[in-house]
């Protein structure tokens, strides 16, 4: 008889916290409503006095594969800006914050966090958050959204990275770096 009273226990813990629950967390009940597309540029200044990112640390005997782009192990904090479109003058929709290392023995792929935080629009204050790998010289990448903060509560969805140039310089930004395009899907409530 001790399972019963037990699965009865149970209900009422569940049936009570329901009843917890306001109208705005009945939300989370009946899955994501909203689908949002979001397309900006990313700028990864790696040169210069004040670069975005930087190297730091690394295995000290790490060299560089003969076909890599990154020696295995090395690892990168970057807070990087967001623009609307992919000139370095070009309005300024938020900010990047994020680490990523290298993963992979031939130096071709890194594993990367970044927090996105939209800075202009509706969207404002509100943030997403990208964790996977990224086999950068692809043309086109895919990483997973695995949650957000603000409008982005709970937000899960997909990003397609394109690489728009590399240790490039325009006139905007004399330091050279590299300009990524993200168009990113996010469901959400
Ligand atoms: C670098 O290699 C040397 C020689 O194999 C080894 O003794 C040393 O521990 C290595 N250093 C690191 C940081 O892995
Ligand atoms: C962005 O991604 C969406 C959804 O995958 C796609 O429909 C759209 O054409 C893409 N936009 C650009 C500019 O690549």
């Amino acid at each position: 008889m001790r399972t019963p009273s037990l699965l009865l226990t149970v209900l009422c813990v569940a049936t009570i916290s329901l009843q917890c629950l306001d109208a705005t967390d009945d939300d989370y009940l009946s899955g994501p409503k909203k689908v949002t597309n979001i397309l900006f540029y990313l700028h990864n200044t790696h040169s210069g006095k004040d670069p975005s990112s930087v190297l730091v640390a690394q295995n000290a005997n790490a060299t560089a594969h003969a076909q890599g782009f990154l020696p295995f192990s090395y690892v990168y904090v970057y807070n990087d800006l967001l623009t609307e479109g992919p000139s370095s003058k070009s309005k300024v929709v938020g900010n990047a914050q994020g680490m990523y290392a290298s993963t992979a023995k031939d130096g071709n792929t890194i594993l990367e966090t970044i927090d996105h935080e939209i800075t202009d629009g509706p969207f404002k204050g509100s943030s997403f958050v990208l964790f996977s790998r990224n086999p950068f010289m692809l043309p086109r990448r895919e990483l997973p959204v695995i949650g957000g903060r603000g409008a982005f509560r709970m937000a899960q969805g997909f990003a397609y990275l394109r690489t728009v140039c590399v240790n490039c310089v325009n006139s905007g930004n004399p330091s050279k770096g590299d300009i990524i395009e993200y168009n990113v899907t996010l469901f959400h409530y």
